[in-house]
C-alpha cells in the first residue's frame, strides 16, 4: 500500500511546493517509487517537474470532475522512479464544480484506490477548501511546512482543527507526519526564537531537519530542475535528503 502524504498549509508561500517536489525526488533518490499530486490550481509542481501545463491533454482536473482514471493522466518526471499527477490552471473550477456532487469530499480518494507508489505526496493549495479536504481524506499522513518567521503560528491552530475534524470523521487512520521549518535563517536569532516557540506548541512533531533559506532551492524551478538536478551539494540538497531519510523512519 501505498503512504499517501498531503503537504499543507492554508498559509500561502510556505514552502509547500518546493517541500512536495524536493522531498519526492530525495525519495526517488532513495529507490522509491513516488509519485507526486499536484492539487493546486497554481500547477506550481506541475511546471515546477518541468512539465508544461498548457499542453496537458488529462491533469488531476479531469480525473476529479470527470472521471478520467489517474492511469490516464500520469506522467513520467525526469527524476527517475518519480512520477506527476499533473495540475492545469482549469484546476480553480473544480472546487466549485464539487460541490454538487456526491460524497465530494472522497473522490480524490477513491481515485487514487489502486494506484501504487512507495510515497504519493499532494501538494496543496494555500486553503484549507474542499481541494485540501480531499487530501486530507485521501492521505494516511499530514506534512505541515511552516515558514520560519514572525507569524509562523499564525493560522495553525486552525490547520490543527480542520484535521482532527478529518479524524474524526471521514478518515481516522490520518495522522500528523510531522511540521518542518523552511526558509530557516540560522544566523538570524528570530529564527531560533521561532523554531522554540514552535517546538512548545508541537514538541516530538517538529521534524530534527529544518529546510535552510537557499537560493539554489528558489531558483530551481525556473529550470524545471529538483535541487538535485540543480546543484546536488547546495545546503537546501542536503536538508531534504535528511527530512527524507526522517520521513522514511517515522
Ligand atoms: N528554503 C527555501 N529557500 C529559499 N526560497 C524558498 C525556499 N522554499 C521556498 N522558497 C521560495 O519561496 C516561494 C514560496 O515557496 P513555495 O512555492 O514552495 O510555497 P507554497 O507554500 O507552495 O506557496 P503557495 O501557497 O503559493 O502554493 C517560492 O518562490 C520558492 O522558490
Ligand atoms: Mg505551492
Amino acid at each position: 500500500m501505498s503512504t499517501i502524504v498531503a503537504v499543507l498549509n492554508q498559509k500561502g508561500g510556505v514552502g509547500k511546493t518546493t517541500t512536495a517536489i524536493n522531498l519526492a525526488a530525495a525519495l526517488a533518490k532513495q529507490s522509491k517509487t513516488v509519485l507526486v499530486v499536484d492539487l493546486d490550481p497554481q500547477a506550481n509542481a506541475t511546471s515546477g517537474l518541468a512539465i508544461d501545463k498548457s499542453k496537458l491533454q488529462t491533469s488531476v482536473y479531469d480525473v476529479l470532475v470527470n472521471g478520467a482514471a489517474s492511469s490516464t493522466a500520469i506522467i513520467e518526471s525526469s527524476v527517475g522512479g518519480l512520477y506527476v499527477l499533473p495540475a492545469a490552471p482549469t484546476l480553480a473550477a473544480a472546487e466549485q464544480e464539487l460541490v454538487s456532487v456526491m460524497s465530494r469530499e472522497t473522490v480524490l480518494k477513491n481515485a487514487l484506490t489502486g494506484v501504487e507508489f512507495d510515497y504519493i505526496l499532494i501538494d496543496c493549495p494555500p486553503s484549507l477548501g474542499l481541494l485540501s479536504v480531499n487530501a486530507l481524506v485521501a492521505a494516511n499522513a499530514v506534512l505541515i511546512p511552516v515558514q520560519t518567521e514572525f507569524y509562523a503560528l499564525e493560522g495553525l491552530g486552525l490547520l490543527m482543527q480542520t484535521i482532527q475534524r478529518v479524524q474524526a470523521g471521514l478518515n481516522p487512520q490520518l495522522q500528523l507526519l510531522g511540521i518542518v521549518m523552511t526558509m530557516m535563517d540560522a544566523r538570524n536569532a528570530l529564527s531560533k526564537q521561532v523554531v522554540d516557540e514552535v517546538k512548545k506548541h508541537f514538541g516530538g512533531h517538529l521534524f530534527e531537519t529544518c529546510i535552510p533559506r537557499n537560493v539554489r532551492l528558489a531558483e530551481s524551478p525556473s529550470f524545471g530542475k529538483t535541487i538535485f538536478e540543480h546543484d546536488k551539494w547546495s545546503k537546501g540538497a542536503r536538508a531534504y535528503k535528511a527530512l527524507a531519510r526522517e520521513v522514511v523512519t517515522r
